[in-house]
């Protein structure tokens, strides 16, 4: 590797930062531990630097250009290098980077972000709880629903069901949620507090079980659960309106109806994770009510809601909750609950920009118009005969690469199918995500038709190499 990388141009004029590719390269192996790494891939390996970014392209330190096949990590949804969010951030943080919002204090970003979150939302989701991201809303959430059922004179109400393969974050609680059990290897996790339904996955349910029996096995397991642990032990259901990390899994027609319905009936309580899902992914600032027709009693969203410019995230409560949080315990009585960044100005400018540039440049409308044709090229590599199913919804897309399409079975984990397909794909100039025998699409919202075109291409090529190279490894 050479010394000093060329500078390069960048797309508004700037010539880009000069690196020393090689010393970061150490630097970063020696010292910086990164979230959900093989780290014996990672001590010989190290990483790569992504050094600078321009609307849907990211480049490397060494000025290799990639299109951004997974928005960052389902996050940018307005794409990259926007520079008025850069600006509004820049004039909060001078103006006035941080006060505390904590008693009967505020700023006017949070203010303004709030009212505006409570005008996107389905009508009776008027309230904001803020938090730093998505692993933090999610904690936050139950530690709140769990107080709401004390105040209520319920306080056995405290399980949380969830469900295989979701996946809500890495805090403590947040990781129980998560039903991916690979994630939690050697990790303890808090037990007593969740129990794990089965996913919704469509392309593996059960031989011969069509898609409406299926909805009723899942519903009905759901009753089940209940009845065993008694809805008196329950306090909420949380779900995302589309599985994410877990393989994007699309639920049956009806089923989130129809699992909300069965909360209702048993007072408990419907949490839609929409970290991934809300703003824009799937054509809507939340999916929930506009997509699935469902009125959750909470709503939370991070990602997407700053496009990654700054971390935030954000629990949205509904009216009824509200109205039990917000009552004190007794005289000088207070919600203790909240972060030191609960509303950060500059987190919530960045947000507000996020926001006007979606609904000023119409990027619901562009996801509702690319993406039923993302879906439809993506599906049209189903020939490959390695993948097995193309599944998800506008911009959250996934293929599932399988070694026999009959009769679904995997690939041998040592042939690391979905890391193959992301490499193949990276020296043609794309960036998507593998996830075991996975590899996820999840792109910045701001793809067009010829976008998904070229990358079809890309794709296509990738599938045909890894093909190859996993028939040369004898793995198929
Ligand atoms: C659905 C869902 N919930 C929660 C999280 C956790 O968010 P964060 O990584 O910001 O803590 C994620 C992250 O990917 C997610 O996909």
């Amino acid at each position: 590797m050479t010394a000093t990388t060329p500078a390069t141009q960048r797309h508004d004029g700037h010539s880009a930062q000069e690196y020393d590719p090689q010393a970061l390269w150490q630097k970063d192996k020696d010292h910086f531990i990164h979230p959900f790494t093989d780290f014996s891939v990672f001590k010989e390996q190290g990483c790569d630097l992504i050094t600078d970014s321009d609307g849907i392209y990211v480049q490397d330190a060494h000025g290799n250009r990639f299109i951004d096949g997974i928005a960052g990590l389902w996050c940018v949804n307005v794409g990259h290098g926007r520079r008025e969010i850069g600006e509004a951030m820049a004039e909060q943080a001078t103006r006035m980077a941080y006060f505390s919002t904590f008693n009967n204090l505020s700023n006017v970003p949070a203010t303004l972000l709030a009212d505006k979150l409570a005008e996107l939302a389905p009508a009776h989701l008027n309230h904001v709880f803020y938090s730093c991201g998505g692993s933090a809303a999610n904690d936050a959430t139950i530690r709140l629903v769990h107080y709401y059922f004390n105040r209520l004179g319920k306080p056995a109400k405290k399980r949380i069901l969830s469900r295989n393969n979701a996946y809500h974050g890495t805090t403590y609680l947040a990781a129980t949620l998560t039903g991916i059990a690979s994630n939690n290897w050697e990790f303890d996790t808090l037990d007593h507090l969740v129990t794990h339904l089965s996913e919704a996955n469509c392309y593996r349910r059960p031989e011969g079980m069509s898609e409406t029996e299926y909805c009723d096995h899942l519903v009905g397991e759901f009753e089940a659960t209940i009845a065993e642990i008694g809805a008196d032990n329950i306090a909420a259901f949380i779900a995302e309106p589309i599985m994410g990390a877990g393989g994007v899994l699309v639920a049956p027609k009806g089923y989130h109806q129809r699992m909300q319905a069965v909360c209702r009936a048993n007072d408990i309580l419907y949490i839609a994770d929409e970290v991934v899902t809300g703003f824009g992914r799937l054509g809507h600032f939340f999916a929930s009510e506009a997509v699935f027709d469902t009125q959750p009693d909470i709503i939370n969203c991070a990602k997407g809601l700053s496009s990654g410019y700054a971390p935030l995230g954000a629990t949205l409560i509904s009216d009824e909750l509200y109205e039990v949080l917000s009552t004190p315990q007794g005289p000088g009585g207070v919600l203790s609950t909240g972060f030191t960044y609960s509303g950060h100005p500059v987190s919530c400018a960045a947000a507000l920009k996020n926001i006007e540039i979606i609904e000023r440049e119409g990027i619901c409308e562009n996801v509702r118009e690319v993406g039923p044709y993302l879906e439809e090229r993506l599906r049209s590599l189903s020939h490959h005969a390695t993948v097995g199913d193309v599944r998800g919804s506008h911009f959250m897309m996934c293929l599932e690469n399988v070694a026999d399409k009959e009769t679904k079975a995997l690939l041998p984990v040592e042939a690391r199918v979905g890391d193959r397909v992301a490499f193949e794909a990276q020296k043609r100039g794309l960036i998507i995500r593998p996830v075991g025998h996975l590899n996820i699409v999840s792109p910045p919202l701001i793809w067009t038709r010829d976008v998904v075109d070229e990358v079809v291409a890309i794709l296509d090529a990738s599938l045909s190499a890894t093909t190859e190279s996993l028939r040369a490894d004898g793995f198929l």
